[in-house]
Order: structure tokens, then C-alpha cells, then sequence
């Protein structure tokens, strides 16, 4: 465990909240490494093999708190995302009878929780062992009215490092008040390792065929279109950037792809979310989850201006998130699966990533 160096930038935050900002080392009997920090439940690295052996660090990220806190951008790299990951429309939602404001803090929409959501707060941490391996638990108490939204809000999130190259994460809540949850994890990778140009090359897999279009502000439009036909057919391994340069209206919206992928799914449980490929080291990365979607964002605001850990400067699409989580603006969309947590229930989803190689 080793002190993340932090210093009081932000005006609600208390000296003492900053001097509790650790940084977590995790690694497996394979010798893979993730390491996590309280600030934001961020996952600021992760270190895998490729086809030869050879470790590289597949997330994008920083060495300093300060740099997660004053990124330009926001670019909530490897952060737990919430209370609400994804967009609501013009931040306000009904829910029994009463109207809620939120922040816009994504003109003229509320994303990711709002101006100091889950990203930008101290977690309390804990680090356990377990059957499956070596955890750090992460636990954080949102207030009533937090962000404008209503209950108290127990969450926690636990990320595990297996013996078999996977870390799982398994989120669980519980309210005081009936209130929205949609708790996503939005690390940046890059297979190739974080710093090393565009993921355009990397292939993938969507195990989706269907998505949902969205306005030119990203709310979706209701519609469950099918990919069929468009450049959002990830049903078959392609690379990412084949079809990025079409002319396709939801392309122009998304300035690339950023949109929400609906789950191809039996029942309840864990499927398959996603594939991805990078053909140069070998090294695969698989995406299972309970979740109904899945938000694919290719590091579209991303134009070098950023300088990651290692020096090198996060170039356009030089990332890409697989954002598995709830529809965006799911509470003022009543067709969708719900995100409406009430008291007495418990919030529980899971997400793997497993990451192999290819020969
Ligand atoms: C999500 C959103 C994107 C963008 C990123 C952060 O993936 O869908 O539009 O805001 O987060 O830069």
C-alpha cells in the first residue's frame, strides 16, 4: 500500500479526506498487477502479459491525484462512475410523482453523476483475501440530495484479481429513498499499452445486435435499432476504425463511436459483453457482465493534450471504454429495464474482464 500524493484542490474536500488517499497494489500468482486507489475507486493500473511474456500497463491513467482531479476534459479515466454512469436527459427525471434537478454538467444533459460524483470522491478501502483471490473493497456513502438525487446511497465496489488474469468487479448498493443507481467503470484501454498511439487497430466484438441511437446530444431516442447494415455491426470481430469514417449520422453525433450496445442475453446471470483483439502484442481482453448494455466509447475527446503516466500524450482514440452498465437516461425512458432502486433492496451487478492472449 503506498501513499497516492494528493493535495486539497478541490473546495468541498477535506485536508483530512486527502491524507487518506492510498494507492493498492494487487498482483497474481502469474505475476499480473492491478493497482487501485480510494480517490474516485480508481483503477490506475493494470500491467498483463502479451503473446511473449512481455508485462505493459493496458490502462490509461496517472501517477498523481492531482492530475485525475484537474484533467481537462474529464475524461474519468478507470473510475467508478455513479450515482448514475451515462447521460439523463436535461438533468431532471420524475420519479413518484416528484421531479428531480440535477446538475448539467454535460450541456444540456447530466452526466456521470453529476459535478463531484463517484470519480471525484475518497472511498473508504479495505484490501481482503478470498477464494477467487486478492481484493480491495471500496465503500462510499453518498448523502441524501447528493448531486440532487434522493437517498442515502450505501455503496460498495470490489475489485478481485483471479490466478486466471481476471479482474472482477462486483457493485452492490442500498437506499434510504427509492432513487436511480447505474454504477459503471470507465478504465481506458489500450492493448498495445496505454501511451502506444490509436486503439483504431485493436478488433472487436459487440455481442449485440442492436444499439440505441441517440439525439445529437446523446440521449437516446427510444429506438432499439439494429446494427445490422451500419457501422455499429461489431457481431463479427472488426477493427475499429473499418467502419469509423462512414458518413452515418450516429457517427457524426457520437463524433465517433459512443453509444450504447443492447446485450444479446439469456435470462439474468453473466454474458458476454465483449471481444477485443489486439493483433500486434496477441493480448485479448473479454467482457462479461449482468448487465442489459453496454456503453462503447473510443476516446473520441481524447487530442493529445493529456500526458499519461509514462510521458507519452493521449492521442484522439487512443483509448477505448466498454462501459457495461443500465441504458443511459434510462429514468425518463419507462420501456427500458429500470434502474429505480428502493429501499429494502440491494443494488448487485457484476462485471469480469478476463485477459488472455492469441497466438
Ligand atoms: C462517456 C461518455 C462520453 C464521454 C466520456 C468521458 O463514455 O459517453 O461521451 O463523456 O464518458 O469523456
Amino acid at each position: 500500500m503506498a501513499v497516492f500524493v494528493a493535495s486539497p484542490v478541490m473546495a468541498d474536500v477535506q485536508q483530512a479526506d486527502f491524507d487518506s488517499i492510498r494507492l493498492y497494489t494487487l498482483k497474481n500468482s502469474s505475476g499480473m498487477e492491478i493497482s487501485v486507489t480510494n480517490f474516485g475507486a480508481i483503477i490506475t493500473s493494470i500491467k498483463v502479459p502479451d503473446r511473449d511474456g512481455k508485462f505493459d500497463d493496458v490502462a490509461l491513467g496517472y501517477d498523481s491525484v492531482d492530475k485525475y482531479i484537474n484533467a481537462v476534459d474529464k475524461p474519468y479515466f478507470g473510475a467508478v462512475v455513479g450515482r448514475y454512469g451515462n447521460r439523463i436527459a436535461e438533468g431532471t427525471f420524475k420519479l413518484d410523482g416528484q421531479t428531480y434537478t440535477l446538475a448539467k454538467n454535460n450541456p444540456p444533459n447530466h452526466l456521470h453523476g453529476g459535478i463531484i460524483g463517484f470519480d471525484k470522491v475518497v472511498w473508504n478501502a479495505e484490501t481482503k483475501s478470498t477464494d477467487r483471490g486478492d481484493a480491495v473493497v471500496l465503500r462510499y456513502t453518498a448523502k441524501d440530495m447528493e448531486e440532487g438525487y434522493p437517498g442515502k446511497l450505501d455503496v460498495t465496489v470490489t475489485y478481485t484479481l483471479t490466478n486466471d488474469n481476471e479482474v472482477i468487479i462486483d457493485y452492490h448498493a442500498t437506499t434510504t429513498k427509492a432513487t436511480p443507481v447505474n454504477l459503471t467503470q470507465h478504465t481506458y484501454f489500450n492493448l498495445k499499452g496505454e501511451g502506444r498511439g490509436t486503439i483504431l487497430d485493436h478488433e472487436l466484438l459487440i455481442n449485440a445486435k442492436r444499439f440505441t441511437p441517440v439525439d445529437e446530444t446523446l440521449i437516446p431516442t427510444g429506438e432499439l435499432a439494429p446494427v445490422s447494415g451500419t457501422p455499429f455491426d461489431f457481431t463479427e470481430a472488426k477493427a475499429i476504425g473499418r467502419d469509423i469514417g462512414q458518413d452515418h449520422q450516429q457517427l457524426k453525433f457520437g463524433l465517433g463511436y459512443d453509444h450504447n450496445f443492447v446485450l444479446d442475453r439469456e435470462g439474468k446471470g453473466m454474458a458476454l459483453a465483449a471481444r477485443v483483439h489486439e493483433p500486434i502484442s496477441g493480448r485479448v481482453l473479454e467482457v462479461t457482465t449482468t448487465e442489459p448494455g453496454v456503453q462503447f466509447y473510443c476516446g473520441n475527446f481524447l487530442d493529445g493534450r493529456l500526458t499519461g503516466k509514462s510521458g507519452q500524450p493521449y492521442v484522439h482514440r487512443g483509448g477505448f471504454c466498454l462501459e457495461t452498465q443500465h441504458f443511459p437516461d434510462s429514468p425518463n425512458q419507462p420501456e427500458y429495464p429500470s434502474t429505480i432502486l428502493r429501499p429494502g433492496k440491494a443494488y448487485e451487478t457484476t462485471t469480469k474482464w478476463k485477459f488472455t492472449v492469441k497466438e
